[in-house]
């Protein structure tokens, strides 16, 4: 049998009526030790359902070392009926109380390793879709906290600008690149709007279409990634991250399928792969 753990929503932050970021803190005991890319299980009791526990999975945006609390981004999931545990999630308040299980997740671990038992040093390409943003949230703030030296770049696609939820934390890890030294903490983000011709986008200077037009070449031959970072993008020399809808990872694939990149789900026979994914799905 499943026993749940309890713990109090901490803080509520509303970015917009259907998405939003909050804490919790376990009632008893420490923050639960997890890894950067994993995720929590939340659950309530659903009135609707004669009280059975609803459970859902979260990507946790906190990073390991913070023992404060777990972050979540979570989307209010309207259509096509409310969902279950989202919406009374949206209904909850700072004190109230929510039940979880401890964080699991293989598919998103920041790899460290080559097949060869050689240090992974190829640079980290992480590239999240609306709230698939979350783990890499984490991995930016969990790189920075251990003093990681590989080339980061974190790339996120929302379809409104208000929906960039962690881009003043994002920004200010890159901006933190530029004034410490690339030899010292090496950090880009960039985002991307997908539905840039609505009048609320209408600040919107940065890069237009899905998160994967990041992957897209241009007429010069090279993609806006490949601008950013300078040179091409080989398997040799970078390591893909990517969260959120199928079509998403779809999307990136078709770039990166042609160029020899091979996922996680199916490895070369030596082990080794270039993209690690988790999709929405
Ligand atoms: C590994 C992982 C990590 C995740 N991380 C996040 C995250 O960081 N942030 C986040 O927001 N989400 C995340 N999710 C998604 C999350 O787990 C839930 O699936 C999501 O919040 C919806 O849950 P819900 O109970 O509100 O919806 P559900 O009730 O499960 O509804 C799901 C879908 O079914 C529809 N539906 C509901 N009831 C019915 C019905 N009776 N008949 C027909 N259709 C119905 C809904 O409209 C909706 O489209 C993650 C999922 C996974 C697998
Ligand atoms: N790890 C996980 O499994 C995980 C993590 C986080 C969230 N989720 C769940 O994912 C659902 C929606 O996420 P969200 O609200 O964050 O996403 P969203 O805001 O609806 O979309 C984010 C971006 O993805 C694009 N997009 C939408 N549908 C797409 C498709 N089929 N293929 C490619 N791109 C697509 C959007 O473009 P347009 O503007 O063109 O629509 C937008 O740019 C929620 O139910 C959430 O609970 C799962």
């Amino acid at each position: 049998m499943v026993v749940d753990n309890e713990a109090t929503i901490t803080y509520v932050q509303l970015l917009k009526e259907d998405l939003v970021i909050f804490r919790m803190v376990p009632d008893e005991g420490p923050v639960p030790e997890y890894k950067a890319g994993q995720f929590i299980t939340l659950g309530l009791s659903n009135p609707a359902d004669g009280g059975k526990i609803v459970r859902r999975a979260y990507s946790i945006a906190s990073h390991p070392e913070n023992r404060e609390y777990v972050e979540l981004v979570v989307r209010w999931v309207r259509k096509p009926l409310p969902g279950r545990l989202t919406t009374q999630l949206f209904n909850a308040k700072e004190g109230d109380k929510i039940k979880w299980l401890k964080p699991t997740g293989l598919a998103l671990l920041i790899n460290d390793t080559l097949p060869n038992g050689e240090k992974d040093m190829r640079r980290i390409i992480c590239i999240g879709g609306g709230t698939g943003i979350a783990p890499f949230v984490s991995f930016a703030q969990h790189l920075n906290a251990i003093g990681d030296k590989r080339e980061i770049i974190v790339l996120h696609g929302s379809s409104y600008v208000d929906e960039l939820s962690y881009k003043d934390l994002l920004t200010d890890l890159d901006h933190e690149s530029v004034k410490r030294g690339r030899d010292e903490w090496d950090f880009k983000y960039r985002a991307s709007i997908s539905r840039p011709q609505e009048w609320f986008n209408r600040s919107w200077s940065g890069q237009v279409g899905r998160v994967e037009t990041f992957l897209r070449p241009r007429d010069t031959g090279k993609s806006p990634l490949e601008e950013l970072i300078g040179e091409k993008i080989t398997k040799e020399n970078s390591m893909f991250y990517i969260c959120g809808w199928q079509g998403t990872i779809d999307g990136c694939m078709d770039f990166l399928t042609p160029r020899g990149f091979v996922t996680a789900h199916n490895k070369r026979e030596d082990g080794s792969f270039e993209v690690k994914d988790e999709s929405y799905g």
